[in-house]
């Protein structure tokens, strides 16, 4: 008899694949990084695949369900609070995903230190922190100086996407990237994941709060040296996030476990269970 299928449930939706046997299962933390960059990728995933990176992944939702769709790419999530990663992990572990790991570290190290030009297809960055109090205004990751970098990495005709539930953020942000990409709005959620890619996507969107989707293609009209002088034109982002979407935030913050109460239908365990996929 077939063994019952374990899928996970997130706020309802489901986590991408299903837990495989123990024998089957990987090791996707990236624990060690190397003092200095760049990373070998040929050695960290021991083939040449076109690579996809997410830069403040979270609980790696969004990773494990292109590495589990698109085996022939190869996937980094990093994050700068371990804690998350750690629901990151275990899950790409259990799922047997050999394309996908994950490393605790800053975005803008990572970026600027580990990867080198033109060695990224996709760079993916999902409802980066808006930092609401004035004082924090500098921790904010996209700044003009930081889309310098992303363009660097990316190979010809690669491809930004960003979002945000914030909206100040993203009319700083649709201003600053349309400089170096060709940049277009996405309206409503991605074709590929109807409730939501990411953990804050999908309690966002089970809210009814706005999220601003977009993808930017690296413009092939732009030399580094001339995106780097663009950059010194453009402001920093200085700008006043608004209030604070207390509950999304609370129970974002809950990390990456099987979360406690859900958004719209409430009292079913969200732990693991034997499940038969239709
Ligand atoms: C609002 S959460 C979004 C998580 C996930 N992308 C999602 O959409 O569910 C923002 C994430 O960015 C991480 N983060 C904040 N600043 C960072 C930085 N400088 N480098 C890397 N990660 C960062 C936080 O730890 C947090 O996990």
């Amino acid at each position: 008899m077939k063994k019952p299928t374990r899928i996970e449930r997130e706020f309802g939706v489901p986590v991408p694949g299903e837990i495989l046997e123990p024998e089957q299962w990987t090791r996707t933390a990236l624990k060690k990084l190397p003092v200095h960059g760049p990373l070998d990728l040929v050695s960290l995933f021991g083939r040449k695949a076109p690579l996809i990176v997410d830069l403040g992944c979270g609980n790696g939702r969004f990773l494990i369900g292109s590495a589990l769709e698109r085996p022939e790419f190869d996937h980094i999530g990093i994050d700068i609070l371990p804690m998350v990663l750690r629901y990151a992990t275990r899950r790409g572990n259990q799922r047997g995903l050999g394309n996908l790991r994950f490393a605790a570290i800053d975005a803008q190290r990572f970026v600027g230190e580990f990867l080198t030009t033109q060695s990224v297809r996709e760079v993916h960055c999902y409802h980066p922190q808006p930092f609401h109090d004035a004082r924090d205004m500098e921790k904010r990751l996209l700044t003009p100086t930081f889309l310098v970098q992303v363009f660097r990495i990316l190979e010809t005709g690669g491809q930004f996407f960003v979002q945000t539930d914030n909206t100040p953020y993203w009319e700083y942000l649709t201003r600053i990237a349309s400089v170096f990409f060709a940049f277009r709005e996405q309206s409503g959620p991605w074709p590929d994941a109807l409730a939501g890619r990411t953990r804050r996507e999908i309690i966002g969107i089970a809210r009814g709060y706005a999220i601003h989707r977009g993808v930017g293609v690296k413009r092939a009209d732009l030399s580094e040296g001339r995106v780097a002088e663009l950059a010194g034109t453009l402001p920093a982002p200085k700008f006043d996030a608004g209030p604070r979407l207390k509950d999304l935030d609370r129970l974002e913050s809950e990390g990456g476990a099987a979360p406690g109460p859900r958004p719209r239908r409430r009292g079913r365990s969200s732990r693991p269970c034997p499940r038969r996929r239709k």
